[in-house]
């Protein structure tokens, strides 16, 4: 049976379910965050090591100002509300992607990195004002300028994930079957998993369903 160390996540479909549940695209966002909570808690129960969501692209602030600055508050909020109890529950909080929030934002993240970085239950990684493209050049720009062989073991250590392995399993949901420019070099072996369901449809039982298929998958990394 395969283990799983890393889950990384496209939790898409916000925008239609809070339009067709509520006409406001906010309230999808709100349901979202609910969704996340459960999954982690799954997370959790399959020790899971590494949870990685894509919360925000760097393509996402050709976004409305207005809903660009509800995600945001949301975030804010619930770090507020829930840094502590991660804290307490041995959750790590790293955050993949440039920082180029308001100040308070940047600081609560800053400092949420900060109190956790020593727990070692579960790490989640929050993609944030994250592309995969631009990760792949910043690393070959820093291997540039400090004069070092590009080759992949380089690279990969100068991405944001640097010291994280490889997703065992991707999903996104939401009715789209693309990758939006997340994780591109660090999802070369990695199952996907697409789901229909809108992010605040999809539940633990149908995060455990692609668990359980997952392990049943004979994974040859290229060999036979
Ligand atoms: C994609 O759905 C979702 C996002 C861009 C934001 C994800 C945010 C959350 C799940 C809630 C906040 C999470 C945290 C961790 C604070 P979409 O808006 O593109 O949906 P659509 O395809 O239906 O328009």
């Amino acid at each position: 049976m395969n283990s799983i160390n890393h889950v990384a996540i496209i939790m898409d479909g916000n925008g239609r379910w809070g339009l067709k549940n509520y006409n406001s695209r906010n309230k999808g966002h709100k349901a979202g965050l609910k969704t996340v909570e459960s999954i982690i808690k799954v997370s959790i129960k399959y020790k899971i090591k590494f949870l990685t969501l894509y919360a925000f692209s760097t393509e996402n602030w050709k976004r409305p100002k207005s809903e660009i600055n509800y995600l945001f508050k949301l975030l804010e909020n619930f770090l507020e509300l829930k840094i502590k109890k991660f804290h307490k529950n041995n959750i790590k909080l790293k955050i993949l992607g440039e920082k180029m929030f308001s100040k308070k934002l940047n600081n609560l993240l800053i400092n949420s990195e900060k109190l956790t970085k020593k727990n070692s239950k579960l790490q989640i990684n929050l993609a944030l004002n994250y592309g995969s493209r631009k990760e792949i050049v910043n690393a070959t720009k820093k291997l540039n300028s400090r004069k070092l062989e590009i080759n992949e073991k380089n690279i990969s250590k100068n991405l944001y994930t640097s010291n994280i392995p490889d997703p065992d399993i991707l999903i996104r949901t939401g009715k789209t079957n693309r990758l939006s420019n997340f994780l591109l070099w660090q999802i070369s072996y990695t199952e996907i998993f697409f789901s229909n369901k809108l992010w605040p449809d999809f539940n633990e039982k149908d995060f455990i369903k692609i668990i359980k298929n997952f392990q049943k998958i004979k994974r040859n990394f290229g060999e036979i």
